[in-house]
């Protein structure tokens, strides 16, 4: 089912409410062109072809494109890794890994970029994962505030993770007994 986004323009006395329908699906070799664009417009971290492919062969039910009638306008990709967790002490585990997420600027705070992780979350919970992780910017107030929202806290600081020497946040959310069922799912 197709969900709503409601834009609001607020001018002084004016507001103005626009409807356009997005609906969610699992990537296709078809999107990457599109998904490779969106990359580049909204990330300063840019992958060859063969990375998303890789990545979708890794984990495809949580490699997910979020649509506006032909148009593609968001993606969330993930991996399934295997490592020690941050929150349960000598815990080997096995984990999610959000490694990249972007909407267009125009399709922006309408809720596209929460659905493509929760739907992401959903996936790698079907995939037994018991803990999923991201690395963000701690500039990026933004997507902070999104994941925030989405029951993800920091489990700690990564410096120079990033190619212009930019230190990393680490956060992460369980999913193991985490209630996603509130969660939509398309
Ligand atoms: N200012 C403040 N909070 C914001 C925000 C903004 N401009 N945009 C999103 N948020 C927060 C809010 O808490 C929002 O919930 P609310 O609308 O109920 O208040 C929540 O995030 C969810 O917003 P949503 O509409 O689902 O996000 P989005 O579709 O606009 O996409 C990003 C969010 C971060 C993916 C998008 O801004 C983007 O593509 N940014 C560039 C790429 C990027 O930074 N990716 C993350 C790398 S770690």
């Amino acid at each position: 089912m197709p969900y709503s986004v409601h834009a609001i323009t607020c001018g002084a006395r004016i507001a103005m409410l626009t409807e356009t329908k997005f609906s969610l699906q699992q990537f296709d070799t078809k999107d990457l062109e599109s998904v490779i664009e969106i990359n580049r417009t909204c990330l300063p971290e840019n992958y060859a072809s063969f990375f998303f492919m890789d990545t979708f062969q890794n984990c495809p039910s949580a490699f997910r494109v979020a649509q506006v009638g032909t148009q593609t306008v968001g993606y969330i990709m993930c991996r399934i890794e295997h490592g020690f967790s941050d929150i349960k002490r000598l815990k080997f585990v096995r984990k999610g890994h959000i490694i990249s997420i972007a909407v267009m600027p125009e399709y922006r705070r309408a809720g596209i970029a929460s659905e493509l992780v929760k739907q992401a979350l959903n996936a790698l919970q079907e995939m037994k994962a018991d803990e999923c992780y991201l690395e963000v910017r701690e500039a990026n107030e933004t997507a902070i505030k999104l994941y925030e929202k989405l029951k993800f806290s920091l489990a700690r600081r990564v410096s120079h993770y990033y190619a212009d020497g930019a230190e990393a946040l680490v956060m992460v959310v369980t999913l193991d007994g985490n209630d996603l069922s509130s969660q939509s799912q398309v």
